[in-house]
C-alpha cells in the first residue's frame, strides 16, 4: 500500500520534472523592461542573449543567425503579422536595423520613426540553422508618447553655503543618436557638465552636473532643469522646477525697542529680536554694553526690562545649528523726569528750565560719547574676545556667519536715538563695539535640501 504510493508520487513528481524541463527557456533574451519613447524619434533596444545549456550544442554561433521581433503575443503561427521585424528579410512592417554583433549575442535594435502604435510588448527570437528559439518569458514593453518625460534633478545630502554644490539632472536618451539637450536655469552663476551615460539595464541617459556655490539669497529660489528633445525638424521640451532650501546661518538680525520713543526710568520695555534663519532661530541672546564690555542680560526673543537710570546700549544674538547672526546695537533713551526736552514746545513755556536741562543734557552726552570714543579706540587695538568673556556665542564664532557681501553689515552703524534733538545731531555716532568683527574667516555652514516636482511641456 505504502509502497505503490510513494511510487505514484515518485512518478508524479518525475513526469512534472520532465514537463519543467519542457517548459524551460529555449532562449534568453536580455532587454530593458520598458522603454519610454518619443512619437517620430527612434528607440534602441538594448539586447543581448543566451542559449541555455541543453541547447548549446545545437546552436552555432558561426552560422548566419536571423534576429526576430514579435509584438503582443510570442506565438505567431496563426498571426504571422505579429512578426514585425525580422533582420532576414530586406522589407519589414518596422523600420529598423539590428545594430548588435549577433555572433557576439547582440541583439540591440533601432527601430525608426515610431508612432503610437508601437505601444506594446515585445518579444525577442533566433532563427539560425538547426536552433531556434523565442524568449518567451520575457518582453519589453515600449510606451510611445507624444511628449519626453521630465528630467530628474538629484542632490546629493547635505551641503554647506558658501560650498560649490553640484546638482545632477538626467533625462532618458531612448534613441542615442539624437539625446536631448539639457540646459539650467539657476539664480547665480555656474558651471556644467554634460555627457551620454549607460544605465544599469543598458539604456541610454543625458547626465548634466551644474556646480554653484549656494548662498543664503538662492533660498527658495527656483531652479530649473531643461531638456529638448531634436524629433525630426522641431523639438520637443521638458523641464524640472525645483525649490532650493538653502541652510544658512542666522541674517538681518535686528534689534527693535517697543515703545520707540524715550521711556520713564521705571516703565517696562519691550526689545524685541528678530533674523532670518533656514533652519530657524532656536536661541536668541541679549547683551548690553556696559562699560565696553558686552554684557548677556537675556535670552529670548523678547526681552522686557524695568528701565533703570542708566539706558543703555544693547544688541542681540540669534544662533541656529549653523552659527549665529549679530544685531546693531540699538540706544534705549530715557526722558527726562516727566519733562519733554523738545525746544519747539517746551522752550517757550519754560525757556530757562529748558536751556538748562538742556545744557546739561548736552555735557551729559558728550561726556558719555567721548567716553565710547575712547573705549572704541581701546577695543580695535585689543584682541577679539578679551574685551568680551560673556558674549563669546557670536564674536568668535558667529562673526564667521555673517556674508561679507552683505552690504548693511559693511556700513558704519548708527544709534537709534530716539531723543528728537539730540538724534538729530549725533545720528553718524560710531560705536567701534559693533565694528569690531572679525570678517569671513570662516565659512558658514548650510545645506541644501531640495524639494521638486517634475513638469511636462
Ligand atoms: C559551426 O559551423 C561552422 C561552419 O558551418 C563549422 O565549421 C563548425 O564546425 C561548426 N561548429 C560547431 C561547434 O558545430
Ligand atoms: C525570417 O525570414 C527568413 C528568411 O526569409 C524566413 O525563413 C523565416 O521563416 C522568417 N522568420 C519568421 C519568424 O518569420
Ligand atoms: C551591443 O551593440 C551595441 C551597438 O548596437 C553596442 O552599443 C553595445 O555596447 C553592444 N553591447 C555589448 C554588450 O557589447
Ligand atoms: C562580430 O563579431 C565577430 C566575432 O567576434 C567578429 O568576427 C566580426 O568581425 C564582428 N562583426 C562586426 C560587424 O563587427
Ligand atoms: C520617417 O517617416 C517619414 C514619413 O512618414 C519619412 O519621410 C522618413 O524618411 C522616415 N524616416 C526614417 C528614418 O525612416
Ligand atoms: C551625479 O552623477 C554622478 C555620476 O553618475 C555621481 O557620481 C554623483 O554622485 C551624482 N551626484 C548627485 C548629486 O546625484
Ligand atoms: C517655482 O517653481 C514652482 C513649481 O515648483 C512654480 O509654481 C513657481 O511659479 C516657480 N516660481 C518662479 C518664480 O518661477
Ligand atoms: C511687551 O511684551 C509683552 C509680551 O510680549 C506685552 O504684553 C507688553 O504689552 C509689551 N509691552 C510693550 C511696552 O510693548
Ligand atoms: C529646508 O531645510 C531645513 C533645514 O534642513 C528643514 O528644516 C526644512 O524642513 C526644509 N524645508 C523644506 C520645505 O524642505
Ligand atoms: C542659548 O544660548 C545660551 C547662551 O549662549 C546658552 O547658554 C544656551 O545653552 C543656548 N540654548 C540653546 C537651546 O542652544
Ligand atoms: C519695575 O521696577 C519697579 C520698582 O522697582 C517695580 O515696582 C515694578 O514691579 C517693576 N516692574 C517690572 C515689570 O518688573
Amino acid at each position: 500500500m505504502a509502497c505503490s504510493e510513494n511510487m505514484f508520487f515518485l512518478i508524479v513528481l518525475f513526469i512534472s520534472g520532465v514537463l519543467v524541463s519542457f517548459g524551460q527557456r529555449n532562449l534568453i533574451a536580455t532587454m530593458p523592461d520598458r522603454l519610454d519613447v518619443l512619437t517620430g524619434s527612434c528607440v534602441q533596444i538594448p539586447c543581448s542573449f543566451d542559449i541555455p545549456d541543453q541547447h548549446k550544442d545545437t546552436f552555432n554561433s558561426t552560422i548566419l543567425t536571423s534576429g526576430v521581433w514579435i509584438k503582443g503575443n510570442q506565438y505567431f503561427g496563426e498571426r504571422p503579422d505579429r512578426v514585425i521585424f525580422n533582420s532576414s528579410e530586406t522589407v519589414n512592417r518596422y523600420q529598423g536595423t539590428i545594430t548588435g554583433n549577433m555572433s557576439q549575442k547582440n541583439c540591440t535594435t533601432v527601430f525608426f520613426n515610431v508612432t503610437t502604435s508601437y505601444s506594446d510588448k515585445y518579444y525577442f527570437r533566433i532563427e539560425s540553422k538547426p536552433f531556434r528559439g523565442t524568449d518567451t518569458e520575457k518582453s519589453v514593453n515600449i510606451v510611445v508618447r507624444d511628449f519626453p518625460s521630465s528630467p530628474i534633478i538629484t542632490v546629493s545630502g547635505e551641503v554647506k553655503e558658501g560650498t560649490p554644490v553640484s546638482l545632477n539632472c538626467s533625462a532618458v536618451a531612448p534613441c542615442p543618436e539624437h539625446p536631448p539637450e539639457l540646459t539650467w536655469t539657476l539664480p547665480t552663476q555656474f558651471t556644467t557638465e554634460n555627457q551620454l551615460q549607460e544605465n544599469p539595464d543598458q539604456t541610454k541617459s543625458v547626465l548634466s552636473t551644474v556646480t554653484f556655490t549656494p548662498s543664503y539669497l538662492h533660498h527658495e529660489k527656483n531652479i530649473t532643469c531643461t531638456s529638448v528633445y531634436p524629433v525630426g525638424t522641431s523639438n520637443k521640451r521638458a523641464e524640472h522646477n525645483m525649490m532650493l532650501n538653502v541652510s544658512f546661518s542666522p541674517k538681518d538680525t535686528l534689534a527693535s525697542i517697543s515703545p520707540a520713543d524715550p521711556v520713564l526710568v521705571g516703565s517696562c520695555v519691550n526689545l524685541t529680536c528678530s533674523s532670518t534663519a533656514n533652519p530657524p532661530v532656536t536661541n536668541f541672546t541679549w547683551f548690553q554694553i556696559s562699560g565696553d564690555k558686552p554684557t548677556q542680560v537675556a535670552s529670548g526673543q523678547s526681552y522686557t526690562l524695568n528701565v533703570t537710570v542708566d539706558g543703555g546700549l544693547y544688541f542681540c544674538e540669534a544662533s541656529n545649528s549653523h552659527g549665529c547672526g549679530k544685531s546693531k546695537e540699538v540706544q534705549l533713551a530715557i526722558k527726562g523726569s516727566g519733562e519733554h526736552v523738545n525746544p519747539t514746545v517746551f522752550g517757550v513755556a519754560a525757556g530757562t528750565l529748558g536751556a538748562f536741562l538742556l545744557i546739561s543734557l548736552i555735557s551729559l552726552f558728550v561726556w558719555r560719547r567721548n567716553s565710547r570714543l575712547h573705549d572704541g579706540l581701546e577695543r580695535t587695538d585689543s584682541p577679539q574676545g578679551q574685551n568680551s568673556p560673556v558674549g563669546t556665542v557670536c564674536t568668535n564664532q558667529a562673526t564667521a556667519g555673517e556674508e561679507p557681501e552683505e552690504p548693511a553689515e559693511d556700513q558704519p552703524e548708527e544709534i537709534q536715538y530716539g531723543d528728537i534733538d539730540f538724534s538729530k545731531l549725533q545720528t553718524k555716532e560710531i560705536p567701534a563695539a559693533a565694528q569690531d568683527r572679525v570678517q569671513g574667516q570662516e565659512s558658514e555652514y548650510a545645506e541644501v535640501n531640495v524639494t521638486g516636482r517634475g513638469a511636462t511641456s
